[in-house]
């Protein structure tokens, strides 16, 4: 139990608890595994960031995350829990209830989500009316608020506007917008800014970070670039070909990366910066999720693999002998986190 003075004692529980998640796609006679027994949870009012490279099973996680899966993708093992609901056993009324009810999803490409001929506030009072059950003018009253919570100036006239009449930046405040006026508690953002130029796409995710706060929503921000969500996640869970390698609080991930695979994503994030620090670009591209190595997935891009590391696939376990505070797989991780402040020795250049 945990109080709060608004809640008084309730259970601790996290907003979303996936366990041992599994999610396969049929490719031939195989399967690609696109999420590898995933466990994670995140709590409420939290910012979690998913890093990887492309292809690494973010946005099949995030996806899941409402019990979605793209194409001919299958959950073939695992839970997902929303606030103790179990998602994968929920019926279809309990899935539209929750799906923009209380998880909002961003993508990339805004015009995805938004229907071309549906006038902006059309697109807002929809789901405000359905999720809130209220009427058409106080559905209106409530999209107008959360434009103007966004930065429209004019929410009046932006919702007799159409999605082309907006930029990619405006664009996504409205999808914003219409997250927190159906009661979002959770928005999964999954690459919300990779389209828009540097200044719209900080302006985005300040818009985010603050509304998210203020609201305290929670909030799961997906992106190829760990250097990007430094700033806004309070953890980082880092994946490679379908599975987490490391998850650690921002500050502690920065600081002491531990995976060899964090440490060379930072190394390359780095150089954006600054130019002085050492690089250490990862080296290689990630395996064909067909046909995995036996062991560590990373093993062959590894700048301090070990015999073991091709045979044996690391768990990620929390503590390690010297006392290492976070979840890491890596079978190297105790003789390397010693010197975690420093790139790791021999790696690739
Ligand atoms: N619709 C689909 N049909 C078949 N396979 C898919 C589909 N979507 C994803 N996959 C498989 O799942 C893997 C993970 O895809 P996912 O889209 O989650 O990657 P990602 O980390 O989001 O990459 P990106 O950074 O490019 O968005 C892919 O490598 C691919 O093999
Ligand atoms: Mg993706």
């Amino acid at each position: 139990m945990g109080y709060d003075a608004r809640h008084g004692w309730t259970p601790l529980m996290a907003i979303i608890e996936i366990d041992s998640l599994r999610v396969e796609f049929p490719a031939g006679r195989g399967v690609r595994v696109a999420v590898n027994d995933v466990s994670l949870a995140v709590e409420h009012g939290e910012t979690m960031a998913i890093v990887g490279e492309s292809g690494s099973g973010k946005s099949v996680l995030a996806l899941s995350m409402m019990a979605m899966v793209p194409g001919a993708g299958r959950i073939t093992g695992g839970s997902v829990r929303y606030e103790g609901t179990d998602l994968l056993a929920a019926d279809t009324r309990t899935l539209r209830r929750i799906r923009g009810g209380h998880i909002a999803v961003i993508f990339q490409e805004p015009m995805k989500s938004l229907n071309p001929v549906l006038s902006i506030g059309r697109q807002l009072t929809d789901p405000i009316r359905f999720h809130r059950a209220v009427g058409k003018a106080e559905a209106l009253r409530i999209a107008a608020s959360s434009l103007a919570e966004v930065g429209f100036t004019q929410p009046l006239e932006t919702v007799r506007q159409f999605p082309h009449q907006l930029s990619g930046g405006m664009r996504q405040r409205v999808m914003i917008a219409m997250a927190v006026s159906c009661g979002a508690k959770l928005i999964i953002a999954d690459e919300p800014t990779t389209a828009l130029d540097v200044i719209t796409q900080r302006e985005v995710l300040n818009l985010l970070a603050s509304l998210t706060r203020k609201r305290e929503m929670a909030l799961v921000m997906i992106s190829h670039d760990l250097g990007v969500v430094a700033r806004y996640a309070d953890r980082v869970s880092v994946m490679y070909a379908g599975k987490i390698v490391e998850s650690a609080s921002a500050r502690d991930l920065y600081r002491s990366p531990r995976h060899p695979y964090t440490r060379g994503l930072l190394g390359s994030a780095l150089r954006a910066d600054t130019e002085s620090r050492q690089l250490n670009p990862i080296m290689g591209s990630p395996p064909d999720l067909l046909a995995l190595p036996a062991g560590c997935a990373f093993a062959p891009r590894c700048p301090v693999v070990l015999p073991r590391c091709q045979d044996q696939v690391p768990e990620l376990v929390s503590a390690t002998p010297d006392g290492g505070a976070w979840p890491v797989a890596c079978w190297r991780d105790a003789e390397l986190s010693l010197g975690a402040r420093h790139p790791v020795s021999g790696g690739a250049t």
